[in-house]
């Protein structure tokens, strides 16, 4: 048995391919974990959170999600939600009316509020540019943060944002925060937007970033830091295989015992 054990470590390890009885022995014995994965906008976060969840077997969840489709119902809704004009009775009274869920859709998993699809538009320009505004208010995170957190009372979890290793789950077993280099973010992010059919310019997206950066590090409720215990990678010069590869490493090295 321990020389069994042993060989399915270094399977894992050197990531060979694993027997069908080395997967059963596996799932019994592996710790299921939550890995929290934080960082600067655009920077390949979720690319990397969902393919190490798909490599897992874990729940996925993306937590900008989240809060793009309340940015979106309080722009459709007319909720007065910015600095000068905020009310907090009409920003309660409306989140009291959001739902949110990921449903399973043919084209992937997608954001659903109050039922309706809006996977695309909480993407667009115009959610992007008030998202980190609504994000500022505590109501808000109070209320997304309840759902995080019971989204992930199981552990089998990756989840992506700004306060998961610090807020959400501070006593998650593997935390991540990502950077790259802001230019580099903003090509990426061109390239992604372009490939959508969205026409922008290089210094609109470059300040939309920057702009949601700031305002997401210098908000007075849960602001985007790294945790001290959290493990960086910084995903300028290296292609997204690498840093799964390098997520997965981590990741492998907490959950299989005495590694
Ligand atoms: O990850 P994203 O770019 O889709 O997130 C959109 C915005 O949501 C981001 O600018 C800040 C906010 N956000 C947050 O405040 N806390 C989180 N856990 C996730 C996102």
């Amino acid at each position: 048995m321990a020389v069994f054990i042993e060989q399915v470590k270094l399977n894992i390890l050197s990531k060979l391919p694993l027997t069908a009885s080395s997967l059963f022995y596996l799932r019994t014995i592996v710790k299921k974990i939550i890995i929290a994965v934080d960082g600067f906008s655009s920077c390949g976060k979720s690319t990397m959170a969902r393919a190490l969840a798909a490599k897992l077997g874990y729940l996925y969840i993306d937590t900008g999600a989240m809060y793009r489709a309340v940015a979106l119902y309080f722009l459709r809704n007319d909720v007065p939600y910015k600095v000068d004009e905020r009310n907090d009775m009409a920003v309660a009274d409306a989140i009291a009316h959001v739902k949110i869920e990921f449903r399973e859709t043919p084209s992937g998993k997608a954001t659903f509020l109050n039922g309706e699809n809006v996977e695309e538009e909480i993407r667009q320009m115009f959610v992007a540019k008030q998202v980190s505004k609504v994000s500022t208010i505590s109501a808000v995170r109070r209320f997304l943060v309840k759902q995080q957190q019971a989204l992930g009372k199981d552990k089998g979890v990756v989840m992506d944002g700004r306060d998961i290793g610090t807020v959400v789950f501070p006593d998650a077993e593997l935390k991540i925060f990502m950077t790259a280099d802001p230019k580099i973010r903003a090509e990426r992010r061109l390239l992604e937007l372009k490939s959508k059919g969205m026409e922008m310019s290089f210094e609109e997206v470059i300040h939309n970033l920057t702009e949601r950066d700031r305002i997401d590090s210098s908000r007075a409720d849960s602001p985007l830091r790294q945790a001290e215990d959290a493990i960086v990678i910084d995903n300028s010069h290296i292609t997204p295989e690498e840093q799964l590869d390098l997520a997965l490493d981590f990741t492998q090295k907490i959950r299989i015992p005495n590694n």
